[in-house]
């Protein structure tokens, strides 16, 4: 595609021709406009590229429909972008979507969600998702003293959607830095629930999250007053927002509250930390968003872009060239840089 550009420029220039070569396009495909994390995002990466120079072509996927985002992943690279960037509804649904993007030589990039079966990515940008877990599990077990042996904590479990590969790491990294006091009893999961398939919310819904929430508060009878809860391990914001929620319909304040965790430093996961409702959220979004612009700076001109990590990521087809950026904790002390 580069090459293509190139030439035709050069043949515009010996004509002396007054055409131009187009401006360089970078195709978006982001998961939903429903969810503000995302819909922020896609905003600052258009923005982002468009400062850069770039000519971008953003789209969301409904409310994270997998089917739309194939339909819109196919749409853009028919219109030939120079660069493709997907943030995947479900990332092993896009193999036959990205044919083109190998065919044409199109480069793709993961962002922040993995693109698994298909050798079509060129690059995956995300952050550390492991260490975004660790930060999570390190925060409860600090925020409940959980190194003095003898507590006797109770806690319960959410993890994410099962299609992103980011939602087991999550819960990979929490339970690195949970799992001890779980098994010395320290931390009791009072409802027992831990497989996959009994904390894990599909599409990362917040209504989802909010059923189970009440479903939990219902079968283990948690109040403020008798049936105490101390923490509430939540892999974001979103879903956090969803359990405070619960709590407070069933009398839960500020002085009461469980430890809640959260990511992605979005407006409401602000608010509540603010409030005393949300202990901790993890920023990227300023990381990813300035990765990504240099990783299409250097693609355009041709070049290989940065990456810090060819080892961690295997799609399934091959281990990604990775740029993975280093989260950040915010909590009731530094929220202001999340703004
Ligand atoms: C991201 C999280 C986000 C979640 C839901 C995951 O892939 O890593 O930061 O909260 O999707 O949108």
């Amino acid at each position: 595609m580069l090459k293509r550009k190139i030439a035709a420029t050069a043949v515009a220039l010996l004509c002396l021709s007054p055409l131009v070569s187009h401006a360089f396009t970078v195709g978006l495909a982001f998961p939903t406009q429903e969810d503000p994390r995302w819909y922020k995002e896609g905003f600052m990466v258009d923005k982002g590229l468009k400062d850069a120079g770039f000519k971008t072509d953003l789209y969301f996927a409904g409310e994270t429909d997998p089917v739309l985002q194939q339909r819109q992943v196919k749409r853009l690279l028919d219109d030939n972008v120079d660069l493709l960037v997907v943030a995947a509804v479900d990332g092993s649904a896009l193999t036959d979507a990205l044919k083109p993007a190998i065919e044409k030589k199109i480069p793709v990039i993961a962002y922040d969600r993995l693109i698994t079966g298909t050798e079509a990515p060129s690059y995956y940008i995300s952050v550390d998702n492991e260490m975004i877990g660790e930060l999570q599990g390190e925060y409860l077990a600090k925020a409940l003293a959980l190194g003095s042996s003898g507590q006797n904590k109770t806690i319960e479990l959410f993890q994410g959607s099962l299609d992103d590969n980011n939602a087991k790491i999550f819960f990979k990294g929490a339970m690195k830095k949970l799992r001890l006091y779980i098994d010395r009893g320290d931390l009791v999961i009072k409802s027992g629930e831990q497989k996959a398939d009994e904390i894990s919310i599909p599409g990362w819904d917040n209504e989802t999250a909010l059923k189970r929430m009440d479903s939990l508060i219902a079968k283990q009878g948690y109040n403020p007053s008798t049936q105490k809860l101390d923490a509430v391990l939540s892999p974001n914001d979103g879903i956090a927002g969803s359990i405070i929620y619960a709590l407070e319909k069933v009398g839960f304040t500020k002085g009461n509250m469980p430890v809640i965790t959260g990511c992605d430093a979005t407006q409401t996961g602000i608010e509540n930390i603010k409030k005393g409702l949300q202990g901790m959220s993890i920023y990227k979004s300023g990381e990813l968003v300035k990765g990504v612009v240099e990783m299409a700076q250097a693609i355009s001109k041709g070049e290989e872009p940065d990456y810090n990590d060819d080892f961690s990521y295997d799609n399934g087809v091959k281990v990604m060239k990775s740029l993975l950026c280093d989260p950040e904790v915010i909590d009731s002390t530094n929220y202001q840089i999340a703004q």
